[in-house]
């Protein structure tokens, strides 16, 4: 056996830890930071007490759900105005992606549009993430979504120097995501824990990092969905997720990303929801060829098979009002669908070759 395991990011993890920010940043030597924020934290307070306690310097809050690279050049203009020496990214998936872009494009001479089309620097300005819902593990991966909108160009940009130095996870910041985007981004996390404990990548650290994930988010989704407030499930959420991107940083993602993809594109489906589509589905299929391990990782979750997993998953989509079925998200070309996810070079990394004509069949029964 031979693998290598690379994890960068320091973690401080807790309820209230976003009041560590300050000696966070003391004791890395960061002078003065821009906070890279959603919106609602502006509004709700939550980044006037973070400004309040730390030396952020400026607030950005003007970008939109698909972060893009003019919003990052207005970003990059607002380090550079104010002679920051870090970015904080405060927020779900978005804040985090622009926040790790801004970064990079603030300490290069190329612009924000030339540096997504082009090579990417190996360094940047340091980050420090604070995620504010529990699903993307963007926090602890070398990964930046960002999209060029005028073109209509959405990519994942991977690089080294997109690791953060610091991932503070608070739960507290995730009490006031409402249940559809707790649900979306918990069975994101659920699919990032199982295909790095599945796809061909997988080693042992991130076996263990998975199923540990995993004993904690399936558990804990159904609660924090009819509870948002419910602080010990929340925890539980957001130390899943971490400990599940953790679990796929190195091994990335398999056949449920490969189609989730092509699904958010053609359906517009969110991402977590194009995840949770064909999550039961993989586990079945993966299940086929992977029977062994599948039944090892059921047995230590308590499932009395893969059958059984893939059973509380509908479940758990079916309950939290998630899209299940062609008809449901308006696809009446199931083969066309089924050949753009086939064609998805995460596709390789899934342990089972599953054709277009297979898929689509599937894909087709889904209920
Ligand atoms: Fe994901």
């Amino acid at each position: 056996m031979e693998f290598r395991y690379k994890q960068p990011v320091e973690i401080v993890f807790g309820a209230g830890a976003r009041s560590r920010l300050a000696s966070v940043m003391e004791s890395r030597g960061y002078k003065r930071a821009v906070l890279v924020a959603d919106g609602v934290f502006a509004k709700n307070g939550i980044a006037d007490g973070i400004c309040a306690t730390a030396p952020v310097a400026a607030v950005f809050t003007e970008f939109g759900a698909n972060p893009d690279i003019t919003a990052a050049e207005k970003a990059a203009s607002a380090v550079r105005s104010v002679n920051a020496d870090c970015v904080v990214a405060l927020g779900g998936g978005s804040a985090m992606d622009l926040g790790k872009f801004t970064a990079l494009a603030a300490a290069s001479d190329e612009s924000a549009r030339e540096l997504f089309y082009g090579k990417l620097p190996d360094n940047g300005l340091p980050v420090i993430a604070m995620p504010a819902t529990a699903g993307t593990g963007s926090e602890v991966t070398g990964v930046s979504v960002m999209s060029d909108a005028a073109h209509g160009v959405k990519k994942p940009l991977v690089s080294s120097a997109f690791f953060p130095a610091v991932a503070i996870v608070d739960p507290e910041l995730t009490l006031t995501v409402p249940p559809s985007v707790t649900a979306a981004s918990g069975l994101d996390a659920i699919a990032h824990a199982l295909e790095a404990y599945w796809c061909r990548a997988h080693n042992p650290v991130s076996d263990a990092l998975a199923q540990k994930a995993l004993g904690l988010l399936f558990p804990a989704l159904e609660r924090v969905y009819r509870d948002g407030k419910d602080i010990a499930a929340r925890t539980d959420m957001s130390l899943g997720a971490l400990l599940a991107g953790m679990a796929f940083a190195p091994t990335r993602t398999a056949a449920v990303h490969a189609c989730s993809y092509p699904l958010s594109e053609m359906y517009n489906l969110p991402h977590g929801e194009a995840c949770a589509f064909t999550l039961d589905l993989f586990v079945r299929l993966n299940s086929e060829c992977e029977a062994e391990r599948m039944g090892a990782l059921c047995n230590a979750l308590g499932f009395s098979s893969p059958a059984d997993m893939s059973d509380e998953i509908a479940r758990l989509k079916r309950v939290t009002g998630m899209r299940r079925t062609l008809a449901a998200i308006g696809c009446d070309d199931a083969l066309a669908l089924a050949e753009e996810c086939a064609a998805h070079p995460l596709m390789n990394n899934n342990p089972v070759a599953l054709p277009a004509e297979r898929l689509a069949a599937e894909f087709s029964q889904l209920k």
